[in-house]
């Protein structure tokens, strides 16, 4: 009978919600061994033989048949889980950025040492997108996915848009409830979106991108003017991720805020949770909702992907396999709400075409079509400038 021996890496929010849910469940037969930490000295909620600070004691141990890899630093995440397959050893891990950025060789990896690693929790949290893009969505008919994949920013915008509250409050507030990290712009600037996006890219068209190529802006520039022209137009502000097909053959992918109107599924979305809005041929467009963080909603993701471990579950990566997955292309236009308080500032924005036009001693704006290419030949130079950029539609 098979039984899982698990090592553990990290026992903060998610290993300890992963902690409290194993021992819920009796589903798989399934134990972790070892913890590995990084102080060891830390008072620990559970048994104290359980720790060590040392990789070696899981990586090197034969009984160990199944990595669980949550931890908070991607380089160490990437020697862990690349260490684990090459020993031979399945691996599980809710580590966005790490993954974002190694897809490539960690695809590889899975085959040469015929080894399965699995990364549901590491895209919205308690909601299975990733398998459900690997097993139901495994055809050409997808056409984009579009969702609000971070957590901390969605209630940072829920408090400011549904109680009036100021962004830094809101942000105070969101820190304080363990929703946004003490250094937040891992969240508010969008790249925990784009790592996921990333991810999900992969598992939509089968094309890996890289995340250093892919636009992205996020809210802390948000400004009373930002909030006020939204509420104007009977719109909120959500920070969205898009993956679409441009045509056949190319699909492009951003991550930005959206001024959104109430009859989009993502309106409505509010707090701490995560929304995924996937577009099809001929299915129109599903919604799937759910917590996107936090200790026990991740801790069931995460075993959801040792249960299906246990059923010797992977990733196939069809649509990576196919012969020509669709290309990224940049080339292609979006409608934008650009804001900005000095001139020289707008000069750096190609607008092929203006919509809207509005000026005032305190702050200006357009609303206009802009090329991607263009955003992203000036991402460098934006967080330098004062302004506040939001698509009006996708
Ligand atoms: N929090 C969420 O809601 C959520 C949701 C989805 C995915 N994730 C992902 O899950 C992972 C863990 O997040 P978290 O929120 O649980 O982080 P966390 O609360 O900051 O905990 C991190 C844990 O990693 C340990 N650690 C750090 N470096 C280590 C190393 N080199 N070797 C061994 N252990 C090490 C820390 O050890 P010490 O205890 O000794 O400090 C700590 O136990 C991250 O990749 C995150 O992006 C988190």
């Amino acid at each position: 009978m098979k039984k899982l021996t698990i090592g553990l890496f990290g026992f903060g929010t998610v290993g300890q919600g992963l902690y409290t849910v194993l021992q819920n469940s009796k589903t798989v037969d399934a134990q972790i061994k070892r913890i590995c930490i990084k102080n060891k000295d830390k008072k620990r909620s559970v048994d104290a033989h359980l720790f060590t600070a040392n990789a070696a004691d899981i990586l090197d141990d034969p009984e160990i048949n199944l990595v669980v890899e949550l931890i908070d630093n991607a380089n160490d995440a990437y020697a862990i889980v690349k260490g684990a397959m090459q020993r031979g050893k399945s691996v599980v891990s809710g580590n966005k950025t790490m993954l974002a950025f190694h897809l490539q060789e960690m695809i590889e990896l899975q085959q040469r040492h015929n080894v399965a690693l699995l990364y549901d929790a590491s895209a919205c949290g308690s909601i299975p997108v990733i398998r459900n893009l690997e097993e139901y969505y495994d055809n050409d008919l997808l056409t984009s996915l579009t969702g609000i994949l971070n957590g901390s920013s969605n209630y940072i915008l829920t408090k400011i848009f549904q109680e009036g509250d100021t962004y830094t409050h809101a942000l105070k507030e969101a820190q304080d409830l363990g929703f946004a990290e003490s250094n937040p712009t891992f969240d508010v600037d969008g790249f925990d979106s784009l790592y996921k996006l990333v991810i999900l890219t992969l598992h939509a068209f089968g094309t890996i991108v890289n995340p250093n190529e892919v636009f992205n802006f996020g809210i802390s520039n948000l400004q009373p003017c930002d909030i006020q022209f939204a509420r104007e137009k009977g719109r909120r502000i959500k920070l969205v991720a898009r993956v679409g097909k441009v045509n056949n053959d190319t699909i492009t992918l951003y991550v930005m805020p959206r001024m959104l109107t109430p009859d989009l599924y993502i309106y409505g979305v509010e707090d701490e949770y995560n929304g995924v809005v996937i577009r099809g041929k001929y299915y129109d467009k599903q919604f799937m909702f759910g917590k996107g963080a936090g200790a026990l909603p991740t801790g069931s993701a995460v075993l959801s992907d040792i249960t299906a471990q246990f059923h010797d579950y992977r990733y196939e990566y069809k649509k990576y396999n196919e012969p020509t997955p669709p290309h990224y292309v940049t080339n292609n236009e979006v409608e934008v709400y650009l804001r900005y308080n000095n001139s020289k500032d707008f000069e750096q924005f190609v607008f092929t075409e203006i919509f809207e036009k509005y000026s005032s001693k305190e702050y200006s704006y357009v609303i206009g079509k802009i090329p991607l290419c263009n955003l992203l030949s000036i991402k460098h130079l934006i967080p330098k400038m004062d302004i506040f950029l939001a698509t009006m539609r996708s």
